[in-house]
């Protein structure tokens, strides 16, 4: 290869590397860094061992005025639904039909609605309930369900004791392997 052919080469390969580069530097500059507290919003985990969960607490009959406000455009006034996937309350996993899950009839565990509810609810200003109204509304999700008394103070103590009715409903095979 003649000297300037080498040369050429190599100027190629650099010019592509130096292309290469910049894109990498480019591509890590995209965004903003994010903050702690931006992150605080999103590091949002309870589970049902009981970690993660905030203070605060409530009742139904304070979740009622809530859900009533903030809920029922699309999950109806009890909770009934306005589609097939905003329905909440009632249904039954034992139909001969094809079963109808909703919290009240599939979810095995409370803590997921605090979870969920938490996280992605009211789906049109998702995180924008304070930890006591999280609390309260679900509180009368479950109990629209008939799962808990209105007058049951919902706190991360007495979550944990809820008892879904499909509790047992699935197979826990996180240990099989
Ligand atoms: C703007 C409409 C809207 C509002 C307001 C809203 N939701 Fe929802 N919600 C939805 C939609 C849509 C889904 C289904 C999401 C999906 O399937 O991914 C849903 C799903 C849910 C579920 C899970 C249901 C299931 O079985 O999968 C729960 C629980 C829930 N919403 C609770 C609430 C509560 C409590 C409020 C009031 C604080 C609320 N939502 C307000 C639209 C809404």
């Amino acid at each position: 290869m003649s000297t300037l052919k080498k040369l050429l080469t190599a100027s190629a390969v650099s010019a592509s590397l130096a292309i290469g580069l910049s894109a990498v530097v480019q591509a890590q500059s995209l965004g903003t860094p994010i903050n702690e507290s931006q992150l605080q919003g999103f590091d949002l985990i309870a589970q049902p061992n009981g970690s993660g969960y905030p203070a605060g607490g409530g009742t139904a009959m304070q979740g009622k005025a809530i859900f009533e406000i903030r809920c029922v455009a699309c999950h109806g006034m009890t909770g009934e639904g306005t589609s097939a996937n905003t329905r909440l309350v009632g249904g039954d996993m034992q139909s001969e039909e094809r079963p109808i899950r909703t919290v009240g009839s599939y979810w095995p565990h409370a803590s997921t609605l605090f979870d969920y509810v938490q996280r992605a609810m009211p789906a049109d200003a998702p995180k924008s309930l304070s930890s006591d109204e999280v609390y309260q509304v679900i509180a009368y999700v479950l109990h629209l369900n008939g799962i808990i008394e209105n007058s049951l103070v919902l706190n991360k103590e007495t979550l944990m004791q809820v008892e879904m009715p499909n509790k047992d409903g699935f197979i826990d095979s996180s240990q099989a392997l």
